[in-house]
């Protein structure tokens, strides 16, 4: 029990580092959360037109997720961690992000760190989610949209592909808290004003 907790709270806290911020911080850019959508992950920092800002706040928010979850699927027998435990890990570095102690609770929505989640707890699934979010995100434009869809083909994939399992419940909750943070972008899509993938937001005044 003592090591379960040690390790959640391990994960909350690295979950906590929005890169989002960190690293437009480190090169010199605007805080992601002060234009565009306001979120702080990879898709807004792309409307700051710095590319390379968006690649590494996508890749360092997905080792978030994925990091914690490898070490306790690679290390965690020696302590009586199991695969259940490391979905919660990988649970517990996702509300992290959405909910970071380093930031005053207010971080992002969650996709990259659920996909590092889903690469550690099973590469063929987060292949097969990955798969998903980009083949909508190259048809629509979309990042959100990609994202609700992904979101919701997560549990169905695995329940499909390998059954229910105690992990299920954790991808459940991911899966629900992603989408229920994409409110704001439902209401625009439905709206037809969501912005496009490239498209620059206007520049902070
Ligand atoms: O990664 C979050 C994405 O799905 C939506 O981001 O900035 O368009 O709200 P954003």
């Amino acid at each position: 029990l003592l090591w379960n907790a040690l390790a959640l709270l391990a994960a909350y806290l690295i979950g906590s580092l929005s890169f989002a911020v960190i690293v437009s911080r480190f090169m010199g850019l605007n805080d992601p959360r002060s234009y565009g959508s306001g979120n702080p992950g990879a898709t807004n920092v792309l409307r700051s037109g710095n590319k390379k800002a968006a690649v590494f706040t996508l890749l360092f928010d997905l080792l978030k997720g994925l990091l914690p979850v490898l070490a306790v699927v690679l290390w965690g027998e020696r302590i009586g961690l199991d695969q259940t435990s490391a979905a919660w890990v990988g649970l517990a570095a996702f509300l992290g992000h959405l909910w970071p102690v380093f930031f005053r609770f207010q971080g992002g929505k969650g996709v990259a760190t659920a996909a590092g989640v889903l690469l550690g707890l099973n590469v063929l699934l987060g292949l097969a989610v990955l798969l998903v979010w980009l083949a909508v995100a190259y048809f629509t434009r979309y990042s959100s949209l990609a994202a609700l869809i992904a979101a919701v083909a997560a549990p169905v994939i695995e329940v499909i592909g390998w059954g229910p399992s105690g992990a299920t419940l954790a991808v459940l909750a991911m899966s629900a808290l992603l989408v229920w943070r994409h409110q704001a972008n439902i209401g625009k899509l439905l709206a037809g004003k969501e912005s496009k993938l490239g498209q620059k937001a206007a520049p902070a005044a």
